[in-house]
């Protein structure tokens, strides 16, 4: 073991060269070896320019592979590598700590054993999302959540804010060993939705683009033609609030307040 080593976890962005800080790519710089999950060739090619000592942890991908043991593995390797002594960057698209557990596990494993590891934060898919969708967070409030996490837990969002389902094209998928879902799973999460939303209620498929020459996708549809859409591993879901924001007077009761304070009508 070699206690010189060190881990940077960053994030280069979801455009490709154009979106990464500063400060984040003066540490890809500076690196003994970068290591890098990224979405395409073209973000390869371009950390390798920034860093020739660049190594893809892609190839631990693999069709009928539990995604957990792959993400396992190459949080082992980037670990491995740092006890080798090595400065490390890890870089990976969008914000490295978003929906993106590599980083996290090696951080843990590594300042567990004492050694330097750190992430620095980068502009995610959801900060595309809001600025190309011209939604602010703090309007209505926004809920986050992995599709299948929210489905499988059950759970009941806040329909007066913002729902934001990651993963869309993994909905229902519990096997963790493919990458795509099915026309079944989609038409299960309608029918869950259903729970909460009117089949024809307005929802959003968002891909913020990775070339600065591309545009976003922006598709709008009713819930209930969700089974018909075209889905990719990039697709976020937005489904926009159903009703408006409500004061709940025993919550303003406990400020000395009325609901007739903010111009709004006591029932
Ligand atoms: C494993 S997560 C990675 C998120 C990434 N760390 C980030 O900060 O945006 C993959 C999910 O992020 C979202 N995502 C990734 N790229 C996107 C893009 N270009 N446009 C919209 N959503 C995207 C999708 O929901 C996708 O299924």
């Amino acid at each position: 073991m070699n206690k010189n080593g060190s881990l940077t976890c960053v994030g280069t962005g979801i455009t490709l060269a154009g979106q990464i800080t500063k400060l984040s790519e003066s540490y890809l710089q500076a690196a003994d070896k970068v290591y890098g999950i990224l979405p395409d060739f073209m973000s390869e090619d371009w950390l390798k320019s920034v860093n020739p000592n660049y190594k893809s942890l892609q190839y631990l991908y693999a069709e009928g592979k539990s995604r957990r043991q792959t993400y396992r593995e190459m949080a082992a390797e980037v670990v491995n590598e740092v006890k080798q002594g090595a400065k490390v960057v890890l870089a990976l698209y969008g914000h490295p700590g978003i929906f993106a557990c590599v980083g996290h596990f090696a951080i843990q494993d590594l300042k567990s054993e004492g050694y330097p590891a750190r992430m620095l934060p980068g502009v995610s898919a959801d900060a595309c999302l809001y600025a190309d969708l011209g939604i602010d967070p703090g309007t209505y409030g926004c809920q986050n959540y992995e599709t299948s996490q929210f489905l499988f837990g059950g759970i009941q969002p806040n329909v007066g804010a913002h729902l934001i389902l990651w993963q869309i094209s993994l909905a229902g998928e519990h096997t963790l060993k493919t990458f795509k879902t099915s026309k079944e799973n989609l038409q299960a999460t309608v029918r869950i939705l259903n729970k909460y939303y009117p089949l024809e209620h307005e929802v959003i498929i968002y891909e913020a683009p990775f070339l600065p020459i591309q545009e976003a996708r922006i598709e709008k549809f009713p819930l209930e033609r969700l089974p018909e859409i075209e889905l990719n591993s990039i697709s976020t879901m937005v489904i926009p609030p159903l009703t408006e924001l409500k004061l709940d007077q025993t919550a303003l009761d406990e400020f000395g307040l009325n609901i007739t304070d903010f111009g709004q009508e006591s029932k």
